[in-house]
């Protein structure tokens, strides 16, 4: 398989690591895989032959640009060129996310999906806003459009929900959707400080963002929450339809009560369907110790499927980081290879 990414994040990079790592394996299981294209905002770098991925990690952890690697680095290139190869099979859009439009992620997987290459995505925005639109393309063109890396990442959440719930209508989803939050809020469990120091330890990890909006507000676990919802409960619901809290109010008085009674505060995303109507919301909740998300603990997420004949499924890890999430990309494609059909 001939691959194309977009984007040379930190998702990026951990997946180029991660397929370097991965020969051995690849060899073993007789899957034949190479990168041609790399592409960011400036250019990128082209190789017919495939992209050797040390020799490139290296050029740009030594801070040079893509464009000015010595083997196929161009600032001449652009998506353009992507979509005339018709060697390329799959494409892995990794380009920072916009949950308001979409763009440019969505433009580029429509344009893919209709040249025939199969779309991989951690990028939330155009799954958020447009995915019905993109995997009817998918259908219609006879590719795959794989999503797992917009709902939790290496938790294998849409895969659960698509392939374990088949033939049975998923009723409630319920999830601790979001690392961040649920590492914050183990750091006040455990030394009983603030949230604002909880917040700024997960920062000096690397695990909280410079500007924590997305996650500690709630923004994240929605977006992973709808698209579920989208996905597998065939809804078209909207971060407008949704109500969404945070975490940020929470003291350590909170915190202290809620231990008193042997229970715990999570960020819960939940979808609930009654009477046909169905609600999404986002926010604190105290789960009691014998709730099967009460032990989700740290950068780990869990999800909770309620279904009418497959019974009650509980999946719980997939700590956050770029490295389960390039796995998960990772997993994409190896089940694309394997004949997975996602989009159906
Ligand atoms: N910031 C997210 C988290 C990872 O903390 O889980 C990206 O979705």
């Amino acid at each position: 398989m001939n691959i194309a990414v977009l984007g040379y994040g930190g998702v990026s990079k951990a997946f180029i690591e991660l397929i370097s790592s991965k020969e051995d394996y690849l060899k073993r299981e007789k899957i034949s895989i190479q990168i041609n294209y790399i592409l960011n905002s400036k250019g990128g770098v082209y190789d017919p032959k495939g992209i050797d991925y040390n020799n490139l990690l290296n050029f740009t952890s030594n801070k040079g640009n893509l464009i000015d690697y010595p083997h196929g680095g161009s600032s001449n290139l652009t998506f353009n060129e992507i979509l005339n190869d018709k060697n390329i099979d799959i494409l892995i859009e990794l380009t920072p996310t916009n949950k308001d439009t979409g763009e440019p992620a969505f433009t580029h997987m429509k344009s893919a999906l209709e040249n025939k290459i199969h779309v991989i995505t951690g990028n939330k925005g155009p799954i958020l806003l447009n995915y019905n639109e993109l995997n009817n393309i998918a259908i219609k063109n006879n590719v795959q459009l794989a999503i797992g890396c917009t709902t939790g990442g290496a938790l294998p959440s849409i895969n659960g929900g698509l392939f374990d719930m088949a033939g049975a209508d998923i009723t409630s989803i319920e999830g601790v959707l979001n690392g961040t939050t649920n590492f914050i809020l183990k750091e006040m469990e455990d030394t009983s400080c603030t949230y604002d120091e909880a917040l700024k330890t997960a920062q000096r990890l690397g695990i909280a963002e410079a500007n924590p909006s997305l996650d500690v507000d709630g923004w994240d676990t929605a977006t992973k929450l709808l698209i579920l919802t989208n996905v597998l409960m065939k809804e078209n619901k909207t971060l407008n339809d949704t109500k969404v809290h945070g975490i940020s109010h929470i003291t350590p008085n909170h915190i202290l009560e809620a231990q008193k009674e042997n229970k715990k505060y999570k960020l819960i995303g939940r979808t609930t369907k009654e009477n046909n109507v169905v609600s999404t919301s986002v926010g604190l909740k105290l789960l009691e110790s014998t709730h099967p998300l009460y032990n989700v603990d740290g950068k780990n997420k869990g999800l909770r499927y309620t279904s009418s004949t497959l019974g009650d499924l509980t999946l719980i890890g997939g700590a956050s980081g770029v490295t389960p999430a390039a796995a998960s990309i990772f997993r994409d494609l190896i089940n694309i290879n394997n004949g997975y059909k996602f989009s159906k």
